[in-house]
């Protein structure tokens, strides 16, 4: 009863439904910001039909430009990971004007006064709206415009966000009757049509695509706050598409597992197990409209494949790609591997090329290790490659057919012996460090006069209990106006101690504070860069504003997986894909803690559902957790070394990610060896622990190994700082030890020791 429970916990100040920032003052923002926002913005767009050449427009050649959304953009996707306030946006209309697109006036003007006539509404978390009702339009305005310009655009929106999943109806993942009428009369009177698509997540396309009056569509995604001008930029042909699609684009009844998610139930089972996205379109093709990896071009390129070897433990293949048509651009190649029946085609490395001009051509190499396509056999609790023949194929999506080469196992190849799953049987706690009677401040640490645990040995009991918690609430003032939080020095002693406060601030798509920040591009978008240095180097600048307005610990990136196209967090995640998702993941944090501050990727894991997520339950199997929900977080860690990680609110069969000691020490600590800091989502749910019958709530989660519950306490009314007396009680009466606390404090004063010598 998700439903009785939710307004419980709003009775209660224990919902989570957060304020949003309205205001902000200043700006940190600079040119250079805004110009890679852009640039990525027009790189992640992807052209999925591009008939007669109806794109790029014809330079002088007027447009007609119909749809609100043109105007009322959005830019991003609701909630707190879209909650940042950039000083300025770049709607549609106004990038293709900027772009120099000879806009037909008339409708430009209708548009333009019509939208300045809506009032603006400010809506409540979560009841945010999907789209915009559609401008009125009549056949007689459609049919003159017609004659002024051969060529039309129509620009549809949609948005989703935190706690709003998208529903299977019109206006939502469907067209309205509105659109629906408005492309009918659009593509029936104009030469050409293309549709703009401006949406966070993927909606039904069937009705456009199978439409011969549609001649083009490019989805621009939610971009940022240069996203108008970025679409425009590939609109208008200034830069050549070369998106591609991060997920596999299908009719809704073809997506395995949508009952689960539709249906009111508090668990969703995993019924497609491994078989998610294109490792399932790979097999069941009927309702498949564009695979994953799909992307048109403006130009055209030949592929000449080049070598393919195994040797070693990994498969390494070349090939050249050469631009062969009228303008500049960039090609993606994609390597996978279907292994023997049973285990599903695994995207295993991607490329991406550089800028070609016409008539250049570039070799990439693309290569994994046997690792990246093992599978997980839950008895033996390894991955192994099955006996059996491996074959190798290389394109531009998923459904390519040009085999890079095959090999052949006789026998089957362990690739890692895991553990069994740790239900904390075994657990010994820490011993506490031995108290010297001096007291040890940080700074004394960091000129090496004395050790972290000696700082230890010397803190309270109650002064360790603080270091479990933030301070308590979001907004806290130890830290720049409309953070997400502080943690760390959130007490008098502890900053006497040189602990400082240690602030957050969401995340991913910019800073969410009460100062102008830049709004980046949804993470969406940049996964269909395909381009991890740019995404590197796009993050940096994140990194640099949260630096600059002194935010410790960026709250992103949001890095699970796209399982069902209706999540409405979708936006702000990256790909179906686990390989895509975990490297952008990693170029993103490599590129925010280059600045000197901590990443924080989340949620771990299983976050793939906001109706009841507080509740909701992921069902699903040990082997699609190890080959997809936690793949990518291991890629992620494998190829970047994030300072702090934060868990999912959900269940993973049954148990809340924040008492999961399986998944946290087991998995996260144990066998991957993370040894950064984890924070809780924001307020997590109080429960006992299913493994150790004498704790419960924070006791419990602490035992866990998830060191920091943010923003600290219980209900979001409470807005006072004090220690969480469970906590206490459970050192006195023994059921959790001071070793443990010590311990777990330590993760925090090395977070701040880390920071504190990459800003030094
Ligand atoms: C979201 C997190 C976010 C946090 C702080 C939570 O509701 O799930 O992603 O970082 O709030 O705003």
């Amino acid at each position: 009863m998700p439903k009785l429970r939710d307004i419980i916990d709003r009775i209660k100040g224990e919902d989570l439904h957060q304020k949003l920032n309205e205001s902000a003052e200043g700006s940190v923002c600079t040119e250079k910001t805004a110009a890679l926002i852009r640039r990525a913005g027009a790189e992640g767009a992807v052209l999925l039909k591009n008939e007669r050449n109806t794109l790029p427009l014809r330079q002088g050649e007027p447009v007609a430009v119909f749809g609100r959304t043109q105007i009322d953009w959005f830019f991003v996707g609701y909630g707190s990971g879209g909650n940042v306030l950039s000083e300025h946006r770049i709607n549609l209309q106004d990038g293709l004007e900027q772009d120099g697109a000879a806009l037909d006036p008339e409708i430009k003007e209708y548009y333009r006064s019509r939208c300045a006539k809506q009032k603006k509404k400010v809506y409540d978390w979560g009841k945010w709206p999907f789209s915009l009702p559609e401008a009125p339009v009549t056949r007689e305005m459609i049919e003159a415009a017609a004659k002024r310009a051969e060529t039309a655009l129509v620009v549809l929106g949609r948005c989703a966000g935190e706690d709003l999943d998208m529903k299977d109806e019109p206006g939502s993942y469907r067209l309205t009757k509105e659109e629906e009428r408005l492309l009918k009369l659009v593509s029936g009177a104009f030469k050409k049509t293309a549709v703009v698509l401006n949406t966070g997540n993927l909606i039904d396309l069937s009705s456009l695509i199978n439409d011969p009056a549609i001649d083009a569509l490019l989805v621009c995604w939610q971009g940022g706050q240069e996203s108008g001008l970025a679409a425009a930029d590939v609109l208008t042909g200034k830069v050549c598409p070369s998106g591609k699609l991060a997920a596999s684009w299908a009719e809704f009844s073809a997506y395995p597992g949508m009952e689960e998610f539709t249906g009111p139930g508090e668990a969703d089972h995993y019924t497609e197990d491994v078989f998610m996205g294109y490792r399932h379109f790979d097999s069941h093709r009927d309702g498949l409209i564009f695979p994953f990896g799909f992307g048109l071009s403006y130009t055209a390129f030949t592929f000449a494949a080049g070598t393919f070897t195994r040797e070693n433990g990994s498969v390494r293949f070349s090939a050249a790609v050469k631009n062969t048509g009228a303008c500049a651009g960039r090609e993606t190649l994609q390597l996978y591997v279907r292994p023997p029946e049973g285990a599903p085609l695994t995207l295993i490395d991607y490329k991406k090329t550089r800028l070609l001009a016409p008539g250049e051509e570039e070799t990439l190499t693309l290569s994994a290790a046997d690792g990246m396509f093992a599978s997980f056999d839950e008895k033996k609790h390894a991955f192994v490659l099955r006996a059996g023949e491996y074959r190798v194929f290389w394109g531009t999506d998923a459904l390519t057919e040009a085999e890079a080469g095959r090999f052949t196992l006789k026998e089957e190849l362990l690739i890692k012996q895991c553990a069994p799953l740790d239900d904390g049987r075994a657990f010994t706690a820490p011993e506490a460090c031995a108290p010297s009677g001096v007291p040890v401040t940080v700074q004394e640490i960091e000129a090496g006069l004395a050790s972290t645990d000696g700082l230890l040995a010397a803190l309270t009991d109650e002064e360790l209990e603080y270091l479990t918690h933030g301070e308590g609430y979001m907004e806290s003032e130890l830290g720049v106006s409309g953070n997400a939080g502080v943690m760390g020095g959130i007490i008098p002693s502890l900053r006497e101690k040189g602990l400082r406060p240690l602030v957050t601030s969401d995340g991913p798509a910019g800073l969410r504070l009460n100062i102008h920040t830049s709004l980046f591009p949804s993470g969406t978008l940049l996964a269909c860069t395909f381009d991890d240095a740019l995404v590197e180097e796009l993050l940096a600048c994140m990194g640099e504003e949260a630096a600059a307005v002194g935010a410790d610990i960026v709250l992103g990136p949001g890095l699970n997986l796209q399982r069902n196209p209706l999540n409405g967090r979708n936006f702000e995640y990256y790909s179906e894909d686990p390989l895509l998702s975990g490297r952008m993941a990693a170029a993103a944090v490599r590129g925010i803690q280059s600045a000197g501050v901590s990443a924080c990727p989340k949620h771990f894991c299983c976050n793939n559902k906001e109706n009841g997520r507080k509740y909701n339950s992921s069902d699903v199997s040990e082997r699609a957790l190890r080959e997809l929900y936690l793949k990518n977080f291991e890629i992620c860690l494998a190829y970047s070394d994030p300072l702090c990680l934060m868990t999912s609110y959900n269940r993973i069969n049954g148990v809340s990610a924040c008492y999961h000691y399986p998944l946290v020490t087991g998995i996260l600590r144990n066998e991957w060896g993370y040894s950064g800091l984890i924070m809780t989502d924001w307020w997590m749910i109080y429960e006992p622990s299913p493994y150790f019958p004498a704790l419960k709530n924070s006791p419990a989660r602490i035992r866990a190994g998830v060191n920091v519950l943010m923003p600290g306490n219980r209900s979001q009314r409470d807005k006072k700082v004090h220690n969480d007396p469970e906590t206490l009680a459970a050192l006195k009466a023994g059921t959790l030890t001071r070793g443990e606390l010590e311990k777990n404090a330590r993760y925090l004063i090395e977070l701040q020791l880390k920071l504190d010598g990459r800003r030094a």
